[in-house]
């Protein structure tokens, strides 16, 4: 998936908007967090989706940036004094100690727009069609709302300080990271102009390689080091998070991140196009260190 990864970096940084204006400053805390390294995960399954149903990956780099650009800013909004607090991601300050909360929150908002411009762009317009964009636009805000991810991340405040069942964590984990990672499969099928049967393998691989991502890292915020993660650790026992980890314990974590993965996998077997990539993809971020 790697040789996906320039390709995105560059386009990510052609969409964002100039920093020459009074504004400049909002552009520039856009571009920090968004160059900051993160692992792109979402935009290369987007790209790897489309190769899976048969059509040239790169098709789907317009959807795949809007998804990066979601999660970039549920990052920065995440990281706030309110939220979990943490002033340390992607191996950089977070957004809002380095511009301040002000300029954090509004700067995930304007991801938040660019994303959806870019997913209706007449560049994505002319690559995948009028149709396709319009559909990756709905799934996408469908997935990053209030029946989403911030469904989720409000899941994950709700139940800090109390302790939440198996059923609940399952619930915040696919929406507060399953449901961006679905966007990402899906879209990228979307790009492919596969049918809806396609597009619910996707969706089953996504589901569980999202469930499987976030136990992972919160066994990661336990086990790791900040230095490898880029992130703090321990942050998830300094809020009194509710996680897989504290309800079940690493073992237990370990068994279920590999049904979850393996669950995944079998989804690709409906493909016709090569899904290789993705079979490894899942199992290397099984055991990913950061
Ligand atoms: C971190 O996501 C937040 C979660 C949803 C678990 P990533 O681990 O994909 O973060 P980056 O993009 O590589 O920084
Ligand atoms: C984050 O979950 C999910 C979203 C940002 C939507 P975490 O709070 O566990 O993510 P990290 O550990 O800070 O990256
Ligand atoms: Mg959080
Ligand atoms: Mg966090
Ligand atoms: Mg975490």
């Amino acid at each position: 998936m790697t040789e996906y990864l320039s390709l995105i970096e560059n386009k990510l940084q052609e969409y964002l908007p100039s920093k020459d204006c009074t504004e400049g400053v909002l552009m520039e805390s856009m571009d920090y967090s968004l160059k900051a390294g993160g692992k792109r995960v979402r935009p290369c399954l987007a790209l790897e989706f489309c190769k899976a149903c048969g059509e040239n990956p790169e098709k789907a780099v317009p959807f795949a940036c809007g998804v990066e650009m979601i999660h970039t800013y549920s990052l920065i909004h995440d990281d706030l004094p309110d939220m979990d607090n943490d002033d340390m991601r992607r191996g950089k300050l977070s957004n809002h100690i380095v511009y301040g909360v002000s300029t954090a929150i509004i700067a995930g908002d304007a991801l938040q727009s660019l994303a959806f411009e870019t997913v209706l762009s007449e560049e994505a317009e002319k690559i995948c069609g009028s149709h396709a964009c319009v559909k990756a636009a709905r799934t996408l805000a469908n997935y990053c709302g209030a029946v989403g991810m911030c469904g989720g991340q409000m899941i994950d405040i709700l139940y800090e300080e109390k302790k939440a069942g198996i059923e609940i964590l399952r619930e915040m984990d696919e929406k507060k990271t399953g449901a961006l990672i679905k966007a990402a499969c899906e879209m990228g099928c979307i790009a492919a102009g596969a049918d809806e049967e396609t597009i619910a393998l996707a969706r089953e691989y996504g589901d569980n390689i999202g469930l499987a991502f976030q136990i992972v890292d919160d066994m990661l915020d336990v086990i790791s080091t900040s230095q490898e993660l880029g992130k703090p650790i321990g942050s998830d026992k300094e809020n009194d998070k509710s996680t897989y980890v504290s309800l079940l314990g690493i073992e237990k974590c370990r068994e279920l991140a590999k049904e979850a993965t393996d669950k995944a996998v079998k989804a690709l077997d409906g493909f016709k196009g090569d899904t290789k990539e993705l079979k490894d993809f899942a199992y290397s971020l099984l055991n990913r260190t950061n």
